[in-house]
């Protein structure tokens, strides 16, 4: 069909014409592979195990999903039609209900659709495809632009602590907090990034040492619990990571673990920085106490990469994110530019932009 992906070239999502194909991330690193999801079930399942994953990268696999969803459903008249998509949008949208990419996405889809005017079936699944590949590409520019406005905000930083990962893998384009990296990368800066393994399913250590790795960047792997003393010796200039839905106040759902590295961020007067689109932003949520944190299956904190590491039926707790409030957040990097406290007024006015993307332009601060 393609060539094989490569680790110089690789789309973390995309579409071939009746399919969306997603890299199997759960392979990595020791495979670089493919998975074409061809039916809903199968879109569904990739979602869920993470094999496909990172907030933007979800919301367009779910986009793409409807049309999958569609096609499958065969939909005999333009009502059938709109009704499959609002089906699609409840149960895609139910399998992973933090980063409100997916929803968002799954929302844009149906209402696209129901705007479109479409008088048959087969334009229902135009109008949806075209705003899944609006979704798509609206993603890569918002990564070049979150690039290019976080890498003038960090000045003359380079020593940068990551989290979880936020690069090509989980989205269109560069990535959010990892699009900086590579942008000063670009620029001959010379970022050098810790990265946290990210327990319990090692984005950091699977994908973001991977990623970085094969892109030429100074990266060093740590585990989650050595962030404090790093920070203690001064190795970290700022702290960078993404977001799986900011609330109308400014608080950050992301992995879990980002809470704790905030706390310590602020204990070592170090900024920390959250990079997202604002595909990210939840307007309709006031704070991050609306904020539903999914759980995940005990197993993934009982084993080890596969291998039992607890006893097996030791009860566990298990969220796969946690809640940063605002006011451990110095500032967030979006498309638009970036928003300083008080973010409530910040975020208001970044949305109300209309998100306007211009990747060459010198960082606004919205405040
Ligand atoms: O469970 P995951 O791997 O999907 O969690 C991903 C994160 O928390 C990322 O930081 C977030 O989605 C931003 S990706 C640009």
């Amino acid at each position: 069909v393609s060539q094989p992906p490569t680790q110089s070239s690789f789309s973390s999502v995309r579409w071939d014409g009746d399919a969306v194909v997603v890299i199997d991330q759960r392979r990595l690193p020791a495979a670089l592979v493919e998975w074409r999801l061809a039916a809903v079930a199968d879109v569904c399942e990739a979602i869920r195990t993470l094999a496909v994953r990172g907030a933007p990268a979800i919301g367009i696999t779910g986009g793409y999903g409807m049309v999958v969803g569609l096609d499958e459903a065969r939909p005999a008249g333009v009502t059938d039609a709109h009704a499959e998509l609002a089906r699609l949008e409840a149960s895609i949208g139910a399998v992973r209900p933090t980063a409100v990419n997916l929803s968002a996405a799954l929302g844009r889809v149906r209402e696209a659709a129901e705007r479109s005017g479409a008088t048959t079936p087969a334009d229902v699944r135009t109008a949806a495809l075209a705003e899944a590949v609006a979704i798509h590409d609206e993603d890569r520019a918002a990564c070049a632009a979150i690039g290019e406005h976080g890498r003038q905000l960090l000045g003359q930083k380079r020593r940068l602590l990551t989290h979880c990962n936020t690069g090509r893998l989980a989205t269109a384009g560069d990535g959010t907090a990892l699009a900086i990296v590579y942008a000063l990368q670009a620029a001959g800066a010379a970022p050098s990034v810790l990265a946290t393994e990210s327990r319990p399913l090692l984005q950091g250590s699977r994908l973001t040492a991977w990623e970085l790795g094969a892109a030429g960047v100074d990266v060093r792997l740590i585990a989650d619990s050595a962030a404090g003393p790093a920070m203690a010796q001064g190795l970290v200039e700022a702290v960078l990571v993404g977001c799986d839905r900011v609330a109308a106040n400014g608080d950050t759902a992301n992995k879990i673990g980002t809470y704790a590295l905030a706390v310590l961020a602020r204990q070592h007067g170090i900024p920390f920085y959250v990079a997202g689109p604002l595909s990210s932003f939840d307007a309709a949520t006031e704070s991050g106490a609306a904020i539903v944190v999914e759980e995940r299956d005990p197993d993934e904190v009982r084993r080890f990469a596969g291998a039992l590491s607890a006893p097996p039926d030791i009860p566990v707790w298990n969220p796969a994110f946690d809640v940063t409030p605002a006011h451990l957040i110095d500032a967030f990097v979006t498309e638009v530019g970036v928003l300083e406290p008080p973010f409530g007024t910040s975020i208001r006015r970044a949305l109300a932009s209309g998100g306007e993307v211009d990747a060459a332009a010198a960082p606004v601060t919205v405040g």
